[in-house]
């Protein structure tokens, strides 16, 4: 029982220290339709900051990373103020819908299913599933989760849940499902998982940042092409227009080039 009362505090605390947390991430709230000082339109634009490299929370508590880089920059392209807003995977698509939020960027595969309720981008990164072992793991490919029996952790209601949860069945009790992907790379790191089915580049990037993490990448063709988009409310054709313009612009000019160098080296 003694036990017990501990973790609870601990979980508190913990709770505690994420909540202040997430209070000093977002900056003051102007509410979406705000003017700025210089009289610039202001959106709040929203994210899970805990996908690096795309957003992320850097050692400065700054919200960083190719998302927020870009978002900036066609920001400025198409002559609005942008002001970022990040929030829990779980809740980011109802604040686009209850109004919390003008549009989101935050590695958003445009899928037919949330075609439905929200309007997207046109494509802005091309992405796919990338399976995560331990070292010593004897994994080759994604059938091997089912043929295997094994674990796999994934983010609640990403693309690799979808993708994971046809393989094993949505229900099934080796899926493992985490708030974030850090988190379920930890999970694989400690054994609590045997397998993370996340996006390439985000588990590439956290490999990097973890060498001693002991893990390694199963690459599978059988994952489709996935295409990352930034999503307005649905209807709001004025905005995403502006937004596909300002892309476009910033693929012609090489400022989209040069933000893509600067997270992921040179394109091939
Ligand atoms: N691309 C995947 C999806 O759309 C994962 C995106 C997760 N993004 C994030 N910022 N946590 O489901």
């Amino acid at each position: 029982m003694r036990l017990r009362y501990g973790t609870l505090i601990v979980w508190l605390l913990a709770l505690a220290l994420v909540a202040v947390g997430c209070g000093t991430q977002q900056t003051a709230q102007t509410g979406s339709g705000g003017e700025a000082a210089d009289g610039k339109k202001t959106l709040v634009v929203g994210m899970d900051a805990s996908f690096a490299p795309f957003e992320y929370v850097d050692a400065n508590n700054q919200l960083t990373g190719f998302d927020v880089d870009l978002m900036k920059a066609i920001a400025k392209e198409a002559g609005f103020a942008v002001q970022f807003k990040n929030t829990s995977w779980e809740v980011l698509f109802l604040t686009l819908q209850n109004g919390e939020t003008d549009v989101l960027i935050s590695g958003i595969t445009i899928t037919d299913e949330r075609k439905k309720t929200m309007d997207f981008s046109e494509p802005y990164f091309e992405a796919a599933q990338l399976i995560a072992v331990r070292e010593d793991a004897n994994v080759t490919q994604f059938a091997d989760l089912k043929d295997k029996n094994l674990t796999v952790g994934v983010q609640t209601g990403s693309t690799a849940d979808t993708i994971v949860s046809e393989l094993l069945g949505k229900t099934s009790p080796n899926i493992k499902r985490y708030e974030t992907v850090p988190n379920a790379m930890q999970a694989l790191q400690i054994g609590d998982v045997d397998v993370v089915v996340a996006d390439n580049a985000v588990v590439q990037n956290y490999l990097k940042n973890n060498p001693d993490a002991k893990l390694k990448t199963v690459e599978d063709e059988a994952f489709p092409k996935e295409y990352y988009g930034i999503a307005v409310k649905k209807g709001n054709k004025e905005l995403l227009d502006k937004i596909n313009k300002a892309l476009k612009t910033l693929k012609e000019n090489g400022t989209y080039d040069r933000l893509y160098e600067k997270y992921f080296g040179k394109a091939n």
